[in-house]
């Protein structure tokens, strides 16, 4: 019976920060796109696009696109085929409210 308790309450404790995690991109997929896309979304690469301050659809579209194939690229294909719905979505979010500029 004590156990039964014990295992509920870790149970509980466990999933209340990935409950948390939930209205946000996952931590670990947005530093897999920083590394090509910038921290703050603007791509030091010059063959890499600026994400931040982009538009919302706009940014969807192309994560859709990706996923489908619909516009080719190898390496965004792979790293949107990962991704959920939902992640998709809160992704081009995050990215759409960053601000265009890097910070001074
Ligand atoms: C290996 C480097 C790399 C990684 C990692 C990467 N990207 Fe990209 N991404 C690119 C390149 C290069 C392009 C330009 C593709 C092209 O030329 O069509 C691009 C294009 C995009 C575009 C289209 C932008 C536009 O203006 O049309 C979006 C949106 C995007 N990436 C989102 C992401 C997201 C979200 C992640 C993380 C899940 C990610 N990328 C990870 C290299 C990367």
């Amino acid at each position: 019976m004590r156990h039964a308790v014990l295992a509920a309450l870790s149970a509980l404790i466990l999933a209340s920060p990935a409950l948390a995690q939930e209205r946000q991109p996952r931590r670990d997929l947005i530093l897999e796109c920083m590394a090509c896309h910038g921290d703050d979304g603007i791509a030091k690469d010059r063959e890499v696009p600026h994400l931040a301050g982009q538009n919302y659809a706009y940014l969807l579209k192309q994560l859709h696109d990706f996923q489908k194939g619909r516009r080719p690229h190898k390496e965004m294909r792979v790293m949107s085929r990962q991704l959920t719905e939902f992640e998709l979505e809160e992704i081009a979010d995050f990215y759409a409210r960053l601000p265009r500029e890097p910070k001074p």
